[in-house]
């Protein structure tokens, strides 16, 4: 080949290169049934603001809030999330008609109110769902159990009552449970003792729960707990113990009756607020070993000399205060 014909192959090629970055580009992906879908939602959400580029002008891939799977799914909408909004409205059940997807968040929006719709059971392939900080009320409802992909359930800040369904331990997935700053009643399901993944995060914190922890829980390996400002009493000990690999827990603000001094801590433990409860005993000397960096055991029963070592005389007095007869540093000396 002489070098004009060579030449004349690399512009044919660059120009069909450029020619097919210029078909993809233009051709829409958005499936038509999630285009369709995506419409019927933004009308059930009265038009609002924050969808004005939800046109069919556009591929509807490309929309505010949506985004869509690649080819193996017939580049699907797989994610849904409309945050920090001003809408009137309850949540569409028409978002049950987009089957691929994955994620699903109504979060922080003024007015969302009514219950959590049960076409969401459609969405087989549900990951994520996240539906806090609006004003939904109702139960948390025990359909949720139909969602085997999920992993993370977010319902905090809402008004939601009743008791927390026990089903939701039989999600092989779920690792992420956060329903504090709602109206529960009830105690905490003993099936959620059998939670299979690892770590697990169990934030239940500003309800009314009642009753006692499930000595079940003891099995969990937690990263987080949250039970704080609730009216659980009784045994908390099944939380701790030198192998548990929890990072915070807090269950501050309940009724818990236990002994302190039983109570050994492990090596990752970095946050723990017992602050306000009837907890008795002391404070164990295991507690020297490691280095917390939050304590507060203020507002318990607790009596006897606060061990020297560790982060323990690293705290002031308002981690220890009002207690029955705790002293020694930060405290008054021991008599
Ligand atoms: C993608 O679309 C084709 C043609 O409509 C269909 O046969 C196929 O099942 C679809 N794939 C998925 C994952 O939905
Ligand atoms: C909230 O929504 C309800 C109905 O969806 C409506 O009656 C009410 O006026 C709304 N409140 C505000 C403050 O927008
Ligand atoms: C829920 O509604 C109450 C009044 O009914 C209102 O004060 C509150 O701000 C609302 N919460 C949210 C997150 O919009
Ligand atoms: C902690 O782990 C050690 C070593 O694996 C084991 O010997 C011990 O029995 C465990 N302690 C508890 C309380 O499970
Ligand atoms: C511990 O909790 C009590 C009661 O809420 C609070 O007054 C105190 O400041 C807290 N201590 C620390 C060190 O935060």
């Amino acid at each position: 080949m002489d070098h004009k014909t060579n030449t004349t192959l690399l512009f044919s090629f660059l120009f069909f290169i450029t020619y097919l970055i210029i078909i993809a580009s233009s051709k829409d992906l958005c499936n038509e049934n999630d285009k369709i879908t995506l419409l019927k939602i933004k009308n059930s959400l009265n038009n609002p603001y924050q969808l004005i580029n939800w046109d069919t002008t556009y591929d509807c891939c490309r929309w505010s809030s949506v985004e869509c799977g690649d080819a193996t799914v017939n580049h699907s909408v797989i994610s849904l999330t409309i945050f920090s909004a001003q809408i009137s409205a309850q949540i569409p059940p028409e978002v049950g008609d987009l089957p691929y997807l994955q994620d699903l968040m109504f979060h922080k929006i003024t007015n969302i109110t009514g219950q959590i719709p049960q076409t969401i059971t459609k969405l087989k392939y549900l990951r994520s769902l996240w539906l806090s900080s609006l004003n939904l009320t109702g139960p948390v409802p025990d359909f949720l159990s139909q969602l085997k992909n999920l992993d993370y359930l977010n319902l905090a800040f809402n008004q939601l009552s009743g008791s927390i369904p026990s089903s939701l331990a039989s999600l092989p997935k779920l690792a992420y449970v956060d329903l504090s700053r709602n109206k529960l009643t009830g105690t905490i399901p003993e099936s959620f003792g059998s939670f299979q993944a690892e770590p697990f995060y169990l934030l239940l914190s500003h309800n009314q729960l009642s009753g006692s922890i499930p000595k079940s829980l003891g099995n969990i390996n937690f990263d987080k707990i949250d039970f704080s400002r609730n009216k659980l009493t009784g045994d908390a000990s099944m939380l701790f113990g030198p192998n548990k690999t929890t990072f915070s827990t807090d269950l501050s603000r309940n009724m818990l009756q236990f002994d302190l001094a039983r109570v050994e801590i492990s090596e990752t433990f970095g946050v723990l607020d017992l602050n306000h409860n009837g907890i008795t005993g002391s404070i164990p000397v295991q507690w020297t070993e490691h280095n917390l960096q939050i304590l507060n055991v203020s507002y318990n029963r607790l009596c006897g000399r606060i061990p020297t070592g560790g982060s323990l005389q690293r705290f002031d007095s308002y981690t220890y205060f009002h207690n029955k007869c705790l002293c020694g540093a930060p405290l008054d000396s021991c008599k």
